[in-house]
């Protein structure tokens, strides 16, 4: 039976571009999930759209000197196109800087306010005098309450989850300017959590402790548990949406507060321009509301804004949020501050046409139970052993045979063998069992069944082998084909919520346009004979150890930045004078000889020409430098050294070294203008 389906995914900051964590947290399981409901006849409004305020914006334009408008239009675009050319099937995709949102946010704001659901208080907030400015949310960092995160931000903290008030922070520090803050008086709009206290243990705590996922239910009940407090929904900041009340001036709605009412607003401008009714998407009882999120928002999306709802009193509230844990990248916590990740656009360029690879690869290792691991080996593996070997080996081979046997048309089947018909029933019970797992949120799960058809079909070919019946039994052959091709349908259908783009090529495969889900069980056959199938086209390629070196390198590259970005820099020592400095009597000298000193592990004994005489160094480079390597080289000599006793010889000056921006040690080498860190030698 159909029914309406509001299918929300997270609406993602627009100071960067997407990566693999957001996809396989939230927009690959959102896509399949809505894509699944649309072929089994469902009405479904699926939305997203940028999330285009809050802190994270201001401080990338600051960061770039350019305006937040600037920052939002770049990224809205680079997004939006990026989520189109990967597949993703919103029905909206808008922005929250779009009027029709600033106006819902105003007036849902408005009527919370006029209906009394708000505390207006002045209270103490953090406030940076340097800066001139009130410290909300990710302008401030400190210890957090909870867990002691000692990076937390002033609404939440990602380590742990936890929202919490900027005032909350243990030793907090401006993120403007690293002073200490002072408070200063400010007057703001609350919304009393503990005034919805009970709705929220009645409503989640007892009526979703089965069906949620435990991850989920696990941190709203801790939540709850810990007692709720008002949280401020107003912020003293200049980029948002203007406070639409008296008293309101100077004051923007807290981003938290107007992103989630966005999927409102996104479902306004969609139903608008399809003609169809908004209201009947989040004010009908029978419609399903379902938020695909990352778990570092499940307090916003289970507490927060269904208090808000309910505070409004006219919507709907979500009927499950299958929060997803994260994804981390090669061992690492993905970062984009660290540029530890795999962007969309840079996938989408390095792998064109390859998208339902990545999809595939995301959903067969989801972190839907627990934080996982995206590693090239895994991806390169899930394509070759999985979607070539078994998903693509399968088609190939029966749409070869069909074309090479029967010109590509559909042959005749004469009696169905036992097995025959088992692995038809087989085939008829896989859009159930996949839809069960789609249904309970286990997306991995799903798209093993959807392996499981393929390897089936795989099984079948092997088992009957077709190549050979045909040189003996022209009637079983044409059977044979005929299951296999049964089989090869299916897959079309079924593959198409986890793999669109191949689903669509293997469509075109077969000459079928038949995309109903719940035909595979019902009708009698999918293909009937006489069908004309068309040629051949290789679903999917094998994938190269050079282009997932290409990927690894690009890791080792970030990496590398990272650590020199990191190096704690040397603090300049004492100043000297010009005097000083005369007293140094530096020359270039060549290294005639070079041999490691005996029993020591760091020091060279050179021999080293100076231009006024060939004189004993002793340099403590062996670490970094073997003796035959250095030999013939041009260095920078400080030649007036007073000499040294070095394990018995007499070191008489001294070879200049520097590190490069790897950490490296190097000669601070008059052959060459200018070093790595820019060290200029004249
Ligand atoms: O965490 C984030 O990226 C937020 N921009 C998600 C917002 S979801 C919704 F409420 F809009
Ligand atoms: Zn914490």
């Amino acid at each position: 039976m159909s029914k309406r389906y509001t299918i929300t995914a997270a609406l993602p900051y627009t100071n960067g571009p997407i990566h693999i964590g957001h996809l396989a947290g939230v927009y690959v399981p959102a896509d399949i999930y809505s894509r699944y409901l649309r072929l089994t006849g469902n009405d479904v409004a699926f939305i997203c759209g940028s999330d285009e305020h809050g802190v994270p914006i201001t401080i990338k334009a600051k960061k770039e000197d350019v305006t937040p408008q600037d920052v939002v239009d770049k990224y809205h675009a680079i997004i939006k196109k990026s989520f189109e050319d990967f597949g993703i099937t919103f029905d909206n995709y808008s922005r929250t800087s779009a009027k029709i949102h600033h106006d819902t946010a105003s007036e849902f704001f408005k009527t919370l306010y006029d209906k009394n659901e708000f505390v207006e208080e002045v209270s103490e907030q953090l406030y940076d005098a340097e800066a001139n400015q009130f410290l909300a949310d990710r302008f401030i960092i400190g210890t957090c309450p909870k867990c002691g995160n000692e990076e937390s931000y002033g609404d939440q903290c990602e380590n742990c989850g936890t929202s919490h008030n900027a005032t909350d922070l243990i030793n907090p520090k401006s993120a403007i300017t690293g002073n200490v803050p002072t408070l200063k008086e400010t007057k703001h709009w609350f919304l009393p959590l503990n005034k919805h206290e009970n709705f929220l243990k009645e409503w989640i705590l007892e009526g979703h402790k089965k069906d949620w996922k435990p991850n989920v239910y696990g941190q709203v009940k801790s939540w709850i548990d810990d007692g709720l407090r008002p949280r401020a929904v107003t912020r003293d900041l200049d980029w948002g949406i203007p406070v639409p009340v008296e008293g309101g001036q100077g004051k923007v709605l807290y981003v938290w507060f107007d992103a989630p009412i966005g999927y409102i607003s996104a479902t306004k401008e969609w139903a608008a321009r399809e003609g169809k009714n908004w209201e009947d998407y989040w004010k009908k009882d029978d419609t399903t509301l379902v938020h695909f999120i990352g778990k570092d928002n499940i307090v916003f999306h289970c507490i927060i804004f269904p208090a808000m709802l309910k505070a409004e009193g006219s919507y709907i509230l979500p009927e499950n949020v299958p929060a997803n844990e994260f994804l981390n990248l090669e061992g690492n916590k993905l970062s984009t501050s660290k540029n530890w990740a795999v962007w969309l656009p840079d996938y989408l360029q390095d792998f064109p046409n390859q998208q339902d690879v990545l999809r595939y690869a995301l959903t067969a290792n989801a972190p839907e139970t627990k934080d996982n691991d995206f590693t090239w080996k895994d991806f390169q593996a899930r394509n070759n052993n999985e979607l070539v070997a078994i998903f693509g080996n399968f088609i190939n081979r029966v749409v070869v045979l069909t074309n090479k046997y029967y010109d590509g048309i559909i042959p005749e089947p004469s009696d169905l063998s036992s097995v025959d018909q088992e692995t038809l029933a087989a085939v008829k019970a896989y859009p159930s069992v996949i839809a069960s797992s789609i249904e309970r949120y286990r997306f991995r799960e799903a798209s093993q069944e959807l392996m499981n058809l393929a390897r089936l079909g795989n099984k079948y070919l092997a088992d009957e082998e077709p190549w050979k019946v045909i040189k003996i039994n022209e009637t079983r052959t044409k059977t044979i084909m005929y299951v296999a091709l049964q089989i090869a349908s299916a897959l079309a259908v079924l593959s198409e919520p986890f793999l669109p783009f191949t689903s669509g090529k293997l469509k075109n495969i077969l000459n079928s346009r038949d995309n109903s889900w719940n035909n595979i069980s019902n009708k009698e056959i999918l293909l009937p004979a006489e069908h004309q199938i068309g040629k051949g086209e290789l679903l999917f390629s094998k994938i190269e150890d050079a282009q997932i070196q290409v990927q690894l390198d690009k890791l080792e590259a970030s990496k590398k930045a990272n650590e020199a970005a990191n190096k704690a820099i040397e603090p300049q020592k004492e100043e000297i004078t010009f005097d000083d400095f005369t007293k140094l009597d530096i020359r270039v000298g060549t290294i005639l000889e070079a041999e490691k000193m005996p029993k020591t592990k760091k020091l060279l004994v050179l021999k080293v020409d100076t231009g006024i005489d060939t004189r004993t160094i002793v340099s403590g480079i062996a670490e970094s430098f073997k003796p035959e390597d250095v030999i013939g080289k041009k260095v920078t000599v400080l030649v007036n050294l007073a000499p040294r006793n070095l394990r018995g010889v007499e070191s008489q000056g001294m070879i200049l070294m520097t590190e490069n921006e790897d950490g490296n040690l190097v000669f601070v080498n008059p052959d060459v203008k200018e070093t790595a860190n820019g060290l200029k030698i004249s």
